[in-house]
């Protein structure tokens, strides 16, 4: 794993990317699935030092979407046929905020169906929580570990954030019958290629079903963020698209994430990541005049664009480097399904003939 992580040689890094296209292909079918994004709330508890809408960020405006908007946003992926949606925001464990996430699964599952994929991203969450949420509806969860190493960790987050916490909350999500997803934060300063290795390690480990995980990018609104100027940008794409392919071969038959902070780095980002073994792209569905006010690092994109635009575009990147557009499959993680004993060809939510 340090040397798929690791060679510069140009030959050899085209080889390893090539296999990572073929493996992906072979375990996760032709197509390239979609889920519609709703960043639901930049309301956050937490205090991650690398992040721009930490709660310490005074200059964040806040904003919560009622369900009414969070509706018409699923509604608008669900007609562009996408199979499923992610409902991503930042840390909150409030009674109402609870209610509110759970009547809103119930609301998408009553009107969308089984058939409709709906993932969490929601943070960390009490078993009984992860419980109700599941039973209401949500099929996958999102936690990024951020470090599998706890010292680094510990770097990365205030004295009250708790490693053993978040790796417990990822094993209480499988145990509940999620697909569970993880990843990291790639290049973070501290980090060495052995923390790189542990990362790979630690998601055959814990049996990980899906990947979301991207290079790091200062803000410089957190205590993490570095003199902008020395940041190397084509290092962390470079190092975003080594972990993609390092971690496809690895793992082979997950979902794994071509994320936005790939595209903050270049503006094909998206596709380099398909060509080294991503197989998921992620169109956001918020209400453009909201998505501004979630930005988590620098170089993120300064114009907005509505959910119809963003798939658009993303079906033309797809489209330009040869690949197929899975529209209106659910999607599920291959691993996942073989783990249940489940045949992903046999299901509805793999594609015929992949
Ligand atoms: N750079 C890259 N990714 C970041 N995230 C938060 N801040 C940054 C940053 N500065 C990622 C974290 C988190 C996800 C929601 O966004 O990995 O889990
Ligand atoms: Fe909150 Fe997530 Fe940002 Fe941490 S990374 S401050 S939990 S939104």
């Amino acid at each position: 794993m340090a040397f798929l992580l690791s060679c510069d040689d140009p030959d050899e890094r085209s080889r390893i990317e090539g296999k990572a296209f073929a493996v992906r292909r072979q375990h996760t079918g032709r197509q390239i699935w979609f889920r519609g994004l709703v960043e639901i709330s930049n309301i956050c508890r937490k205090n991650c030092n690398y992040c721009g809408i930490r709660r310490d960020n005074r200059s964040v405006s806040r904003y919560e979407l009622d369900a009414g908007t969070v509706m018409r946003a699923v509604r608008a992926a669900y007609n562009l046929e996408l199979g499923s949606v992610v409902l991503q925001a930042g840390e909150r464990q409030d009674e109402a905020f609870l209610d509110f996430i759970e009547n809103l699964l119930h609301s998408i599952h009553r009107e969308f169906g089984d058939d409709f994929g709906i993932t969490l991203s929601l943070g960390e969450q009490s078993p009984d929580t992860y419980r109700r949420w599941r039973k209401a509806g949500a099929h996958r969860y999102l936690l990024r570990i951020e470090s599998s190493n706890p010292e680094l960790y510990r770097k990365l987050h205030p004295a009250d954030h708790d490693f053993t916490v978040r790796r417990r909350c990822l094993e209480v999500l499988r145990d509940l019958d999620y697909q569970v997803g993880t990843g990291f934060l790639i290049g973070v300063p501290g980090q060495s290629l052995e923390d790189m290795v542990g990362d790979l390690l630690f998601l055959r480990n814990l049996d990980i079903d899906m990947i979301g995980m991207g290079p790091y990018l200062p803000h410089e609104e957190t205590p993490l963020a570095l003199d902008l100027e020395d940041f190397d940008k084509s290092r962390q794409l470079d190092l975003g698209l080594r972990m993609i392919a390092a971690a496809r071969l690895q793992l082979r038959d997950v979902n794994l994430a071509a994320t936005t902070a790939l595209e903050a780095l270049a503006a094909d980002g998206r596709e380099r990541a398909l060509l080294a073994g991503a197989n998921v792209v992620m169109p956001n569905f918020t209400p453009p005049e909201t998505q501004l006010d979630y930005r988590l690092y620098e170089f993120a994109a300064r114009g907005t664009c509505s959910g119809e635009q963003a798939v658009a575009g993303l079906r033309r990147g797809i489209e330009s480097i040869g690949c197929e557009c899975g529209i209106g499959a659910r999607g599920d993680a291959p691993h996942y399904l073989r783990r249940k004993g489940k045949s992903p060809a046999a299901t509805k939510s793999f594609e015929i003939g992949s």
